[in-house]
């Protein structure tokens, strides 16, 4: 059965005037999901188009949850990292823009022979199959403790036929080989318990977000176990919270690395910590 179109419009409209503070966003994004589920219509212009009961309900369901705060990419499923496409649901993190400065910054590295490489926390996957797209002739090892994380992780290799990805269940680096990689990459846990941004967070997994010890928990766990597994000049590359750039560069120095650099995010704060053994 069709339904009037204008009756659902009218219906978003209302939805959006009384509940939407940012009005242009939401709208953007509905008409987004609208033609990536190939509804191909314009639908808040031509309002004389009718629409199935079933597309209606699906525009009603993603409109309840959305002004339930619940991230686009968990309702549409998939988010863009490096220009790539990611299956994400609740079990992951959403990618954030900044995580992809960590890809400019391996790419950067000036390290001849990379064979292999760790993503530590790799969640959906985003990072080492980035990753895998530049470097195809090097081993990705993608390790998550979670293993709902690593499903996810499964999907997104399949779907972009990464085959030099390797999804590793292990707790930070305990499988891995003393001295036997060139890279570690990870955006770890680094929120603290009583940080107040967590508030705005509550759709994703707690144990993505947070670490111990004033979110530092997990990096200094990192830190001790990279030290470890690298090679002689092997690179660690590591995201941090935006007031961690003095800690983390403190952790760094105390574990033995040199500093190559910290790299600035999009609002000029420290946020990428990138060092050598
Ligand atoms: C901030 S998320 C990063 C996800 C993804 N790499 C990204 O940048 O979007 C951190 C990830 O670390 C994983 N994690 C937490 N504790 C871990 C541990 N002890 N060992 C391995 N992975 C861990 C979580 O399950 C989560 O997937």
């Amino acid at each position: 059965m069709n339904l009037e179109h204008i009756e659902l419009v009218e219906e978003l409209e209302e939805h959006l005037r009384r509940y939407a503070s940012d009005f242009p966003t939401i709208l953007k994004d509905i008409q987004d999901y609208c033609s990536y589920e190939s509804i191909k219509l314009n639908f808040f212009i031509d309002r004389k188009i009718k629409l199935p009961k079933s597309e209606k309900k699906k525009i009603q369901n993603f409109l309840t949850s959305y002004l339930q705060g619940i991230p686009y990419e968990y309702i549409t499923n998939h988010a863009e990292f490096y220009g790539h496409r990611f299956f994400v649901d609740p079990s992951v993190l959403v990618p954030r823009p900044e995580t992809e400065l960590i890809i400019d910054a391996i790419r950067d590295l000036s390290c001849p022979r990379l064979k292999a490489i760790a993503d530590i926390g790799t969640g959906s996957g985003c990072i080492a199959i980035s990753l895998a797209h530049i470097f195809q002739q090097t081993k990705i090892f993608a390790v998550d403790n979670s293993l709902q994380a690593l499903s996810i992780a499964k999907i997104n290799i399949d779907n972009h036929k990464a085959e030099n990805v390797f999804p590793v269940q292990a707790n930070f680096l305990e499988c891995i080989q003393n001295e036997s990689l060139d890279v570690i990459v990870s955006n770890p846990p680094y929120i603290s318990k009583d940080d107040p941004h967590l508030e705005r967070l509550t759709h994703e997994p707690i144990s993505a977000l947070v670490s111990d010890e004033n979110g530092l928990a997990h990096i200094k766990a990192i830190f001790k176990n990279s030290f470890q597994v690298l090679k002689k000049d092997g690179f660690l590359v590591l995201e941090h919270g935006y007031n961690q750039a003095n800690a983390v560069n403190k952790i760094s120095d105390e574990t033995g690395f040199k500093l190559i650099k910290n790299v600035k995010d999009y609002q000029d704060i420290d946020r990428i910590h990138i060092c050598k053994k």
